[in-house]
């Protein structure tokens, strides 16, 4: 069947979200930010992932609330930042959090780095929230098999998302098989390795072949992956770049070399290293 960027991937508790969002990490300026958005709204983006920790969910609650697209049709999703994990801190900081982004319900919500100190309280006012029907989902960032398996022991209810890095360098076979079996969406943050992989000669020779560019390249490798996938860009010319991804197909043998290319090389901190500390 064709794919396009309305596809949607179902959560274990029958929600439905896009499987193509837009990542806003970085930009907190609010021209930056409206003209990347309405960009995005006009290319067919409908999910927004935003976080406490980017500084930006006022002005995007703005220019989503103002923007040409309704409500219903939006997926927004935000993360509890590390400094405000606990029990109290999470269900306050929600809070603000839903009334900076202009909401009365949120789509999901993520912890965004596991946190050794706050483990079980952090999750079990995220369970509190999503009885309430505050929340439609919730989930976990950066989450290792060990943080699931520990999780598990307590949880009521399992995540319905993990977003942790994924991109040609860091393909998680591993952690990624874990979740299809756990049947936890794997959502990739990073999806273009910030632009590292870009510039890789077996990417830019697929690319060269297939008469698209490195990052449609990638992304298509995403797509076929059956991950979520959330590129950040503030360009626009990049915005509309990124969804013309449906309109050829990576060979099996080509998804085979770019997975090929893995070298457990993150972007960003090790989840391992983090979660002692926060
Ligand atoms: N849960 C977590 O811990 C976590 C961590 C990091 C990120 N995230 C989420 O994931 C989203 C995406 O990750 P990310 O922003 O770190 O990295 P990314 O999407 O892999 O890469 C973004 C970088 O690639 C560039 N880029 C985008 N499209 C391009 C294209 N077609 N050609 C060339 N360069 C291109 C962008 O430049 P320009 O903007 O200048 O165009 C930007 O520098 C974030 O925005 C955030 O929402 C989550």
């Amino acid at each position: 069947m064709e794919r396009t960027i309305k596809d949607q991937m179902t959560l274990h508790n029958g929600v439905t979200m896009p499987e193509h969002g837009f990542g806003v990490y970085k930009m907190t300026d609010k021209s930056e930010l409206e003209t990347a958005v309405h960009k995005a709204l006009e290319f067919g983006y409908r999910s927004f992932d935003t976080a406490q920790m980017y500084q930006n969910e006022t002005i995007l609650g703005e220019i989503l609330h103002n923007g040409p697209v309704t409500r219903k049709e939006l997926f927004i999703t935000t993360k509890i930042n590390n400094s405000s994990q606990g029990y109290d801190q999470s269900l306050f900081t929600f809070e603000e959090s839903l009334n900076d982004l202009q909401l009365s319900q949120l789509d999901l919500l993520l912890v965004h780095w596991p946190s050794e100190k706050h483990f079980f309280e952090t999750w079990r006012a995220f369970e509190r929230l999503y009885e309430e029907k505050m929340v439609r989902a919730i989930g976990v960032c950066n989450f290792q098999i060990h943080h699931l398996e520990k999780l598990k022991t307590k949880a009521n209810i399992m995540p319905m998302v993990n977003q942790i890095e994924i991109h040609p360098y860091m393909t998680q076979k591993e952690l990624r098989g874990y979740l299809q079996e756990e049947n936890i969406a794997a959502e990739a943050w990073g999806p273009l390795a910030r632009g590292m992989v870009l510039t890789d000669e077996t990417i830019v020779e697929i690319a060269k072949r297939l008469q698209k560019t490195p990052a449609q390249i990638v992304l298509r490798w995403h797509l076929q992956n059956r991950s979520i996938f959330i590129p950040k860009s503030s360009t626009p010319i990049r915005i509309e770049e990124n969804t013309n991804i449906y309109d050829f197909e990576l060979s099996a043998e080509d998804m085979a070399r770019i997975d090929s290319l893995n070298k457990n090389h993150r972007t960003g901190p090790n989840p391992d290293e983090i979660y002692p500390t926060i």
